[in-house]
């Protein structure tokens, strides 16, 4: 395998590669602010920059040191060459560089977002000098608002182009551009186009600095205080790697996580922004039940109680294949599993059923490759294939439309059902649904106040995705672990949890604790088909989350 060595270290490497990304592939730092391996490369900003000797093979391949700096995000490497980003000269051009972006930058670290996990910040503390030589007043610009999601302080910009190149390779909407010359150059929107694309969110992650900041995550916590655990998009069927920064049982912010072959570096903002119903106002704490035509609240057990005593009369009235399960696809393959194993128990022959898929518009893939899914639920092939692992076969199955049809059948044998939501707005809800249940009996279990939750004959409050641990099967098939990140909201439990709970409480299993790596011993069958264990995908991820990459 063809090699190079940097600052003493032996780096290995495939293919043709720039000297930075065969640095970082071993784990080597070089500084850099204008290099990001999703764009292209100018290297602008210089502070990569370093000595470079290379073997002549018109000289008996003797090393030769190239006589001036060169930029390592642009460098290619050549086997047997010897890079020195510690010599006295590359030194001289990183404090140089650094002092040069330092002159107008201003001293805003304590009120800045940004601050915590600045690559000015950190670069100026282990490449920078230690004092200012700079005596001028700096140039002073306004902070402006660039789009509905990001706001511009443009004094602290260091006029990388990361931004500018995002909007024209990745979103392709190139919102974005360098006005102005020297030292008063900025970036800016062009006039009455302000950077509003569904990606939009995606250059706060980018930006080095704290230049582009999020509207949405401003002042709202310093970033030291962040927990980051490693997830996967639970509001649209994509499978993103996210990684989701909470504190305090809050979550505060959503982020990409690095994963070269879904998302790469990216998210849309749908599913940045798209966590906001975890902490609603409305989000249902208690159980409830119907009496005396209203919903009063109750206490878990009595819910318990209620639920299995109108689902056993169902039984007892009308016989096998009475009772109807409907899992959301907003729910984990594991709950899915569960909540048919308990209607099961109840029921041999119960209709499992999958629950409403939203969709909304169609794909869209930009031209950076990001594909918005108009599918917007996590799990609909996992919760299919949990419910086939239940049921015995694909035909065991039933998906909505075929369920609202059996419900609507004059010969509808059903006369008690568990239904689930989770859906982050009222329009998961189906109309037709409520209109097709009429006045069975439901069990509901939700997360949000709506139509169908009112008619429930009991309501059990229900947990998010970052509540719990589980896994989703993508828009791909893909099966990816995520875990849980905050604490289920007090009064609710999860899905999962709600599932073993009625069978403890029929009598069919002991008590048990909602344990994810439990419940996929027991779908064991679920795993065969080659796909990666999510145990092992997640301790992966938590290998991954030791280090927060920009
Ligand atoms: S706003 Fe940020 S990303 Fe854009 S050029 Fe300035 S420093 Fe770079
Ligand atoms: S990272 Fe190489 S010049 Fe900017």
């Amino acid at each position: 395998m063809p090699s190079i060595t940097i600052d003493g270290r032996q780096c290995n490497y495939e293919g043709k590669k720039m000297i930075l990304q065969v640095a970082q592939e071993n784990g080597v730092e070089i500084p850099h602010y204008c290099y990001h391996p999703g764009l292209s490369i100018v290297a602008s900003c210089r502070i990569c920059l370093a000595e470079v000797a290379q073997p002549n093979p018109r000289n008996g391949n003797k090393l030769e040191l190239i006589p001036k700096l060169m930029p390592t995000c642009q460098t290619p490497v050549a086997d047997g060459m010897v890079v020195y980003t510690r010599s006295p000269k590359a030194i001289a051009n990183q404090k140089a560089v650094m002092e040069y972006l330092l002159i107008n930058h201003p001293l805003d670290c304590p009120v800045c977002d940004q601050a915590g996990e600045c690559h000015l910040q950190d670069y100026s503390y282990k490449y920078g000098r230690a004092e200012s030589r700079f005596v001028d007043d700096k140039i002073k610009q306004p902070k402006k608002d660039i789009g509905p999601h990001v706001l511009l302080y443009a004094d602290r910009c260091i006029m990388c182009s990361r931004c500018v190149r995002f909007t024209k390779e990745v979103s392709g909407t190139a919102e974005l551009g360098v006005f102005g010359r020297g030292n008063r150059e900025q970036i800016d929107v062009f006039p009455g186009r302000p950077l509003n694309n569904e990606l939009s969110g995606n250059v706060v992650d980018i930006c080095p600095v704290g230049a582009l900041l999020d509207k949405d995550f401003l002042f709202t916590q310093r970033v030291w205080f962040l927990k980051a655990t490693p997830s996967i998009d639970g509001v649209t069927a994509s499978g993103d790697h996210i990684r989701i920064d909470h504190n305090d049982g809050l979550v505060y912010r959503i982020k990409p996580r690095t994963n070269a072959d879904g998302n790469k570096w990216w998210i849309s903002d749908e599913i940045r922004y798209g966590w906001k119903f975890v902490h609603a106002q409305e989000r249902l704490r208690v159980p409830q039940r119907q009496q005396l035509g209203g919903m009063v609240e109750c206490d878990w057990k009595t819910a318990y109680r209620e639920a299995l005593a109108g689902l056993r009369k169902a039984v007892k009235e009308k016989g096998p294949g009475s009772l109807a399960v409907m899992v959301s696809p907003m729910l984990a393959s594991e709950e899915a599993y569960l909540l048919g194993k308990a209607v099961r128990a109840l029921d041999e022959q119960a209709i499992l059923a999958v629950g409403p898929v939203p969709v909304v518009g169609e794909d869209k893939t930009f031209p950076g490759g990001y594909t918005i899914y108009a599918e917007k639920s996590p799990n609909a092939r996992g919760v299919r294939q949990a419910l086939e692992l239940v049921g015995g076969g694909a035909e065991s199955v039933l998906d909505f439309p075929v369920f609202i049809k059996s419900l609507e059948d004059k010969q509808s044998k059903t006369a008690a059902m568990i239904l689930t939501g989770g859906y982050p707005t009222p329009a998961g809800e189906s109309k037709e649904l409520v209109k097709a249940v009429g006045k069975r009996f439901m069990v509901t279990l939700d997360v949000l106040p709506n139509a169908l939750a009112s008619k429930a004959n009991v309501l059990l409050p229900g947990a998010t995705w970052v509540e719990k641990s589980g896994s989703f099967v993508n828009v791909k098939g893909k099966t990816q672990g995520f875990m849980q990140a905050i604490g289920v909201l007090e009064g609710a439990r999860t899905e999962g949890q709600i599932a073993l709970d009625l069978l403890a409480e029929m009598g069919a299993s002991e008590p048990e604790r909602y344990d994810v790596a439990t419940v996929r011993e027991r779908m064991g069958g679920m795993w065969v088909s080659g796909v990666a264990m999510p145990s092992a995908a997640e301790s992966a991820v938590r290998a991954e989350m030791s280090y927060v990459e920009l």
